[in-house]
């Protein structure tokens, strides 16, 4: 086993909901951006940008429209990320691409996907490069929840959909190394060659460790659930969250997909 400084970096990350009362230097945030823009991207495109969120009042909105989650209005530093086609678009128009060829391959779920890989990448190299430079960070997925005020509050083009959104600060009360949530065994998340579809028994199996902790801590109990199946299913799969979460992002992401006007 190779043991350096970035493999223990990677294998210590754990999300961070809880920060310091402290806002993150300029300086700081520069490097962050410097560090996350070293992220591939599909042709070196970058089909994506971020929206900076420090205002006080706008993360206090953000938390309401993002399922009430406290930790963001406390976060002193909210990214946004976007899968960002408008751009390249407008710089197609502006650049006198029309009328270049007659393919009609421009526009569709192809673009959208690698934008959205694009800005996934991005935010993932955002995530460890906040590792490195001591600050902690968590994921949103509440971010595509709430479309029509999203849009309205961002003023986000038809052809910039949200992919992530992440939160970052400085981690509170950090001593010492912070408890690693489980992990499925390699063996089940890596096939070889074809997908490989897993017995019952397999899939108890690599999510026992999971399930496990949910039976200690009670939170299978609390919503009348026998196993680590009926838990995600209740608490994620039929929740109102996910309702709005495949409303919002089928609007957004269908009209993404369409040729601009
Ligand atoms: C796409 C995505 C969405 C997430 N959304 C939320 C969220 O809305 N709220 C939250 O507290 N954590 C969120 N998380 C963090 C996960 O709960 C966390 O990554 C997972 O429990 C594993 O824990 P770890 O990151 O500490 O290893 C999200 C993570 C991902 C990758």
């Amino acid at each position: 086993m190779i043991d350096n400084e970035t493999t223990r970096l990677l294998a210590s990350r754990t999300s961070v909901r809880a920060f310091q009362d402290k806002g993150i230097d300029e300086e700081i945030v520069e490097q962050l951006k410097t560090l996350t823009q070293r992220a591939p991207s599909a042709g070196n495109m970058q089909y994506w940008s971020v929206i900076e969120v420090t205002d006080p009042d706008r993360r206090k909105t953000l938390a309401h429209l993002w399922d009430n989650q406290e930790m963001i209005a406390k976060a002193p530093l909210v990214w946004i990320f976007l899968a960002d086609l408008e751009k390249w678009y407008d710089h197609f128009r502006l650049s006198g691409c029309q009328g270049l060829t007659d393919r009609s391959a421009a526009y569709g779920w192809g673009n959208t996907h690698l934008a959205l890989q694009d800005a996934l990448i991005a935010a993932q190299n955002a995530v460890v490069a906040a590792q490195a430079l001591g600050l902690g960070s968590c994921y949103v997925g509440d971010c595509i929840e709430n479309t029509e005020q999203m849009t309205e509050l961002l003023k986000l083009p038809r052809h910039a959909i949200i992919a992530t959104a992440l939160i970052f600060g400085w981690p509170k009360g950090q001593n010492g190394p912070r408890n690693l949530s489980p992990r499925c065994p390699n063996d089940f998340i890596f096939m070889k060659d074809t997908y490989q579809k897993r017995t019952f028994e397999e899939l108890e199996e690599a999510n026992k460790e999971k399930e496990d902790l949910l039976r200690r801590s009670g939170r299978l109990k609390a919503l009348g659930a026998d196993n680590i199946a009926q838990y995600y299913y209740l608490r994620k799969h039929t929740s109102a969250f996910m309702a709005e979460m495949n409303r919002s992002a089928g609007i957004f992401m269908k009209a993404c997909a369409e040729e601009p006007q």
